[in-house]
This record gives structure tokens, C-alpha cells and sequence, in this order.
């Protein structure tokens, strides 16, 4: 049966059913009402002019980022009844190029399941939502997860299938069976999903079908062998420059001197993938895809060839300074995803570039000099490598702090954020210059062509001051930027 007409009948029976009651427009229209309510009510010192955060409460992981009818859609796990924690929704951004983005009305209100992670396809004039459906027993571990779809002819208003749960349960019967993330090949929906093994191990589970109803369990596609960890979180599984990649989040991994000092992890590995036995032949070992303090969750997107990723732009169980202010939660911006050799790169978009507003300086800035910028900038820096380069950010009237280094003596950049310090070794395969963008509680820094990016949250008093600490003269061109999300 085509899906569309799949849609409408199961739109007829689902009327019927009971369990579609709290996702029905009486409830949406409630909840809108509350966020409108609630909305100015917010402490703005700290929210976000340019990263998609949500309008109010709790925002966790990134989900179906996709495009469909000319927009950009990127949903995200959501509460909106307080900031921290609690039963899952799913909130909507769209946008026209990945930079600028308005707030939609919430797509997935829970039902007897929470709304978790999961990602979105389009099928002719049909978006698709796939997610995992995430339900409280009262048996031991207490909760069960299982797979589910939801339809849309317009990409705002979902109805969830009626015959849920699509996939009830994983091959070895694990609990923790989520995050799908779907993709198209030849006549096959494929989809990869985050699970462990009866010890403890991460994995992940590879399926097909024709329809997105009946899955055919085909392998596993990864797992840990001891040491990346208990549980295997938003897995993706896409090509890159001839190679595939498997992309995911995994629990659990131990520090390991500079590495995975995160309490997760985000990381990927490369190889050759072979859709006539499934199988992905490893290349390369784990490598974290951001070296920065909140990273987690990511998940990509293909549009025109170019592969794109966002990330929750936040980490577990880590003060969240914001949750007083009446929100919690942020979306990094959208990079590129190059694959250079055994490496992925991360790239600002182009585009990006429209949101300079005010230039701050464009020029030589001497050791111990202030830059004074708003509260969101971007700022290129060059110096001369084999010296060390040393920046602080700052509020203005104090508050967060973080310095940046570039230490030549063991070739490694830093980020220290209050003696919270996150490192790696940095070899510069083309540009020398560092390109960091400041927003009102956040820093990302890419290096060179992007082969060394680090995300953190950090919470200023004010507008962002820039001293350079670094024992040369910098060159700098530094902007102010335009807001592209609503307060
Ligand atoms: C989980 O839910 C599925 C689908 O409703 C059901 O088939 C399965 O038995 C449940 N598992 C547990 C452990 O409750
Ligand atoms: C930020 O720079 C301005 C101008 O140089 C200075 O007056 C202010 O004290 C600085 N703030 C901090 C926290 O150092």
C-alpha cells in the first residue's frame, strides 16, 4: 500500500483509538498557549542570538534534521513545563538555510510513551517521523522501548500510526533499543538503531524494509569489545567522500588522558560499507568529532551532497546555569562534515557570513590588548605558530571565563574554561587562523580548516570582552552578530 493512502486510513482509524487522545489538537493548542504564556517570563542575560534553543523548558537531543517543501526541519527532544528533565515532546525549528530559524508549533506530545529520539524522512508529499517510543512498565528495568512513526502532509502538524510500535523489540530483547535514524538506498528504508549486549556492551543494530512497517533485522553493525562503552546512543550511518561513516554517542567510555573527558562521548569511525552483505569494515579507530565540553547527541543530514551535523550543545549531569532563567538547552550551529583522509572535518557554513553585522576591529591587536565585542561575536585570528598564542573571553563584568591556547611546545590547542581544561593536538592541514564564534553563553572554536573544533557553554556577566594574553601581536577581524533565532 503507498504510504499516503496507508496515512489516511490509519488517520480514519486512529480517530477511533483512544491512544491518540493526547496528542489531539485540544491538547497541542493548550500546550501552545503555555509556552506563549510562559514565554515572557524568561531571563534573557543568557539566551542564544543565533542557536536554536528552546522557547521555553528543557531541550536535549537534536532529532529529524531534514528537509522537506523548501525548509530545513530540525525537531529536538523537549519539556516544556520546567527546565530540566521530564517527560519527552518533540519541538520544531525551521529555517530557509540553516541559519536563520523560527520556532514551529511542538510536533510529538507523549501519549502512554515519551516522544525519544529519532529522525525524519520525506516519502513523495509526506514527512515522516520515525522515534522511539519510550514507555514506563512496572517490571524491572521499569521501562520498555520500542519504535514508532508519525505523518505529516505539511511538516507541522503530526498524527501518529496507529498500529505502533513498528519495531517492538531488539534482536536479544535489551530495554535500551533507540534513537533510529533512517535513510533511503536503492528500494530499501534502512535504519540504524542504538542498543548494548546482554553484558553491557554498546551496539548498534542495522534493519530494512520496504515500507517502514515490516523490518527486517540484517546485523549489527558495531560494538564495543570492552572499552566504548555500556550503551550506544544516536547512532548515524552515512557516506562521506567514498568512505561510510558511522557517527554515535557512546556511555560509559573511561578517560583516557586528553580523551573522552566528557561523562559522554561523540565520536565516529570510518570505513567501507557493502550493502550486499551489510557488512562495514573498520578503517580507523574512535575519534571524537568535537573536543569542547558540551557535545553530545549529534545527528546529520544530506542535502545537495553536502553532509551536515548539529549537536545538543550541552553534556549530562553538568550544571545547566540557564535552568533559573526558565530554559535550558541549546543547538550548536550547523557545520559541514568534510572528510580529509582518516579525519572528519567540521566547517562553519558559508553562509554564516550573513550574520556580520558591526566590524570590531580588522587588524593588528598587541599583547594585552581589550577587544570589546557584544554579546555574540566572530572573530578570525592569526598569529605566528611557533610562539604561543593566548586568548581570554570574558564577560564584561566578569562572570564565565575561558582561555584559549595554542601551545607550541607540545602542538596542542587548548581550551581551559575555569581550570576545566579539554586539549588536543592540532596539525593544521591548510589555514593557520582560528575562526571563534561567541554567542550570549557559548563558545565554538574551529582551527584551520576545521580539523580541530571544540564546543563549550559558557556564561558571561555581560557583553564579551577578548584580551590577548599571548606573548606576540595577533591579527584579528572581529564582528558583531546579528540575532537569527526569535529571544
Ligand atoms: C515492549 O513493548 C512491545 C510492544 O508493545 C511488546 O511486544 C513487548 O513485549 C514489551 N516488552 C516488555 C519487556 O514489556
Ligand atoms: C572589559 O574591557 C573593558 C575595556 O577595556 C574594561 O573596562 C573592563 O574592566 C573589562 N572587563 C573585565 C572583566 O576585565
Amino acid at each position: 500500500m503507498a504510504l499516503r493512502s496507508l496515512v489516511i486510513l490509519l488517520c480514519v482509524f486512529a480517530a477511533a483509538q483512544p491512544k491518540i487522545l493526547k496528542q489531539s489538537s485540544y491538547a497541542k493548542e493548550e500546550l501552545e498557549q503555555y509556552i506563549a504564556n510562559t514565554r515572557p517570563e524568561l531571563n534573557l542575560r543568557y539566551r542564544l542570538h543565533y542557536h536554536v534553543a528552546p522557547p521555553v523548558g528543557w531541550m536535549n537531543d537534536p532529532n529529524g534534521f531534514s528537509y522537506y517543501k523548501g525548509e530545513y526541519h530540525l525537531f529536538y527532544q523537549f519539556y516544556p513545563y520546567d527546565s530540566v528533565w521530564g517527560p519527552m515532546h518533540w519541538g520544531h525549528s525551521s529555517s530557509p538555510d540553516l541559519v536563520n530559524w523560527k520556532t514551529l508549533p511542538t510536533a510529538l506530545l507523549p501519549d502512554q510513551e515519551q516522544c525519544f529520539s529519532g529522525s525524519a524522512i520525506v516519502d513523495g508529499d509526506t514527512m515522516i517521523l520515525m522515534y522511539t517510543g519510550h514507555e514506563i512498565t512496572d517490571k524491572e528495568p521499569y521501562y520498555n522501548e520500542t519504535q514508532f512513526l508519525a505523518f505529516s502532509d505539511d511538516g507541522v502538524a503530526f498524527t501518529k500510526y496507529a498500529g505502533n510500535p513498528v519495531l517492538p523489540a531488539a534482536p536479544n530483547g535489551s530495554p535500551d533499543f533507540r534513537d533510529p535514524k533512517v535513510w533511503k538506498h536503492g528500494k530499501h528504508w534502512y535504519v540504524v538503531l542504538g542498543s548494548k549486549t546482554d553484558d553491557n556492551r554498546g551496539r548498534v543494530l542495522l534493519y530494512r524494509s520496504f515500507d517502514l512497517i515490516e523490518w527486517e533485522f540484517l546485523r549489527v553493525l558495531g560494538e564495543s569489545t570492552g572499552d566504548l562503552g555500556y550503551m550506544w546512543e544516536c547512532p548515524d550511518f552515512f557516506e562521506l567522500g567514498g568512505k561510510h561513516v558511522l557517527l554515535w554517542s557512546p556511555q560509559g567510555m573511561e578517560p583516557n588522558g586528553d580523551r573522552y573527558k566528557n561523562l559522554h562521548q561523540t565520536g565516529f569511525i570510518i570505513g567501507n560499507f557493502n550493502y550486499n552483505n551489510f557488512e562495514f569494515v573498520q578503517e580507523t579507530k574512535f575519534q571524537e568529532l568535537d573536543y569542547g565540553h558540551d557535545f553530545y547527541a549529534s545527528q546529520t543530514m544530506e542535502k545537495d551532497g553536502k553532509r551536515y551535523v548539529v549537536a545538543w550543545f550541552n553534556m549530562w549531569e553538568v550544571p545547566h546555569p540557564e535552568e533559573v532563567d526558565g530554559w535550558a538547552g541549546a543547538m550548536t550551529i550547523i557545520r559541514e562534515l568534510v572528510l580529509v583522509g582518516d579525519r572528519v572535518l567540521q566547517k562553519p557554513l558559508d553562509k554564516m557570513i550573513s550574520l556580520r553585522d558591526e566590524s570590531v576591529i580588522n587588524g593588528q591587536v598587541d599583547e594585552n590588548q581589550v577587544i570589546e565585542l557584544g554579546h555574540t561575536g566572530e572573530i578570525i585570528i592569526s598569529g605566528d605558530l611557533e610562539k604561543k598564542i593566548e586568548l581570554l573571553v570574558e564577560g564584561r563584568n566578569g562572570g564565565g571565563q575561558a582561555l584559549l591556547r595554542w601551545d607550541p611546545e607540545v602542538g596542542k590547542v587548548v581550551v581551559d574554561r575555569a581550570g576545566d581544561v579539554r586539549q588536543v593536538e592540532w596539525s593544521p592541514i591548510g589555514s593557520h587562523s582560528w575562526r571563534l564564534f561567541l554567542d550570549a553563553s557559548s563558545l565554538e572554536l574551529f582551527c584551520g580548516e576545521g580539523e580541530v573544533v571544540f564546543s563549550s557553554r559558557v556564561y558571561p556577566d555581560g557583553e564579551w570582552n577578548l584580551t590577548n594574553l599571548s606573548p606576540q601581536t595577533l591579527n584579528v577581524e572581529a564582528y558583531k552578530l546579528k540575532r537569527s533565532v526569535p529571544l
